[in-house]
């Protein structure tokens, strides 16, 4: 078999760069290890940033996302009870739209489906071959059968476990890596959201987020210490520790019900350079990883894959090299202001075990700065909505 590009992974990234390339006529073939309905199960963050939102619309996606995503003009930032409202469209003009990346991924697949182009699904033992050459394969196992795919170059969107990032000699790649000493235990609950707004709170007890999938369905977290069981935490213990870290208004009207799902998330900012290793190219969560406090993760991977998208259709448009040439540092530049403000977001919000009186003091001061600065509110807002994409 051949193809022109390679893509490892069906997740939000390597789906969205499979129809980018499909619009610009580049033969692609997507590997995945998991069948389909797995990966529509795995329940992920669900805020699109407005470029996310409007690439889905280019690439002819967007019309689940129009109907039933939420436009939100702002969030909710609370600390210790005390809420202040970071208004976006008023401090930059643009907005987000809370649609669950599940449903992103629905969206694309669906897609690349009714076009007919090439997806294999339950790839076993995915391998990439001669990656430092321009003739470089990839194998698989299907049905216990090895298949060959030659390629001019393979796309590594396979996520923080793949394999294309684990294929580059260690040698050839720096890694930048903090890990946080917790997760987040979430809720998904038929009930409407708290509030029309998200609201992200910073407790001595610990953060919470209120977040939501719809009008009538909410999602919600807390901060828990790290290497914590699932098994500790009954509805009713996680209802009250929500309702004890939140502003008190909020608290009183929270409606509450058994959760449809239940799982605990770590935290960690991780980074590989580069992002290119000969016929090579790595995106999305296979070359970063950010905690999930900026709603950040599919956003990257998608603003990933629209750089490397371009640079491909430049490359087989144009024949010019210097879009695949730049992939790398163009999009890490990127990258690491996405990293910085996941870092900053998480930093003001978590209660740490090493804060101490003297952090806690610090991180009041960075929320009463917030809550009296335009300048600080503006620059929220801009990396919420999303910086641009040079
Ligand atoms: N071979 C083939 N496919 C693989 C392999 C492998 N060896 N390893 C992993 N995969 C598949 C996974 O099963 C998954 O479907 O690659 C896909 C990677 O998808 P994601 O993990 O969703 O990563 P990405 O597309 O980069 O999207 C990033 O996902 O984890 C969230 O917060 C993150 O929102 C962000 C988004
Ligand atoms: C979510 O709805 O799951 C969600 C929203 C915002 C975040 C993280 C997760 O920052």
């Amino acid at each position: 078999m051949r193809t022109q590009v390679a893509i490892i992974g069906a997740g939000p990234a390597g789906l969205m760069l499979g129809r980018l390339l499909q619009q610009a006529g580049i033969d692609n073939v997507i590997l995945e290890r998991k069948s389909a309905d797995y990966v529509l199960s795995r329940i992920r963050a669900g805020v699109l940033e407005q470029g996310t939102a409007d690439l889905l619309h280019k690439v002819g996606v967007g019309e689940r996302v129009q109907a039933e995503g939420l436009p939100h003009d702002g969030i909710e930032m609370c600390f210790d009870g005390d809420l202040q409202r970071i208004d976006f469209t008023a401090r930059v003009g643009r907005h987000v739209t809370v649609y669950g990346q599940t449903e992103v991924t629905r969206d694309l697949m669906d897609a690349r489906q009714a076009s007919g182009v090439e997806t294999v699904y339950e790839a076993d033992d995915v391998a990439l071959h001669d990656i430092d050459s321009d003739h470089p394969h990839v194998t698989w196992r299907k049905d216990g059968v090895t298949q060959t795919l030659d390629c001019d170059f393979i796309a590594g969107c396979d996520g923080f476990h793949g394999v294309s990032r684990a294929s580059v000699p260690e040698r050839a790649l720096a890694l930048f890596d903090r890990h946080y000493p917790f997760g987040w235990l979430g809720i998904l609950v038929e009930k409407p959201p708290v509030s029309e707004e998200l609201i992200y709170a910073h407790h001595e007890r610990g953060f919470a987020l209120c977040s939501m999938r719809s009008l009538t369905r909410s999602r919600y977290y807390v901060q828990v210490p790290e290497g914590e069981k699932v098994e500790n935490w009954s509805d009713d213990r996680f209802w009250d520790e929500l309702r004890a870290r939140i502003n008190p208004e909020a608290a009183e009207r929270l409606q509450t019900g058994p959760s449809i799902e239940k799982s605990i998330a770590p935290l960690r900012s991780f980074v590989a350079e580069p992002l290119r290793f000969g016929s090579l190219f790595l995106a999305g969560d296979a070359a970063h990883i950010v905690p999930p406090t900026g709603a950040k993760g599919l956003n990257l991977a998608i603003s990933d894959v629209a750089m490397l998208g371009a640079a491909l259709a430049e490359f087989y448009g144009e024949r010019s090299k210097a879009g695949l040439d730049t992939y790398s540092k163009r999009a890490l530049a990127r990258i690491w202001k996405a990293e910085r403000f996941s870092w900053w977001m998480t930093s003001l919000l978590h209660t740490f075990p090493e804060t101490g009186a003297f952090g806690r003091r610090i991180q009041r001061a960075d929320f009463d700065y917030l809550c009296g600065s335009v300048a600080a509110q503006t620059s929220l807002a801009e990396n919420y909505t999303g910086l641009s994409l040079d």
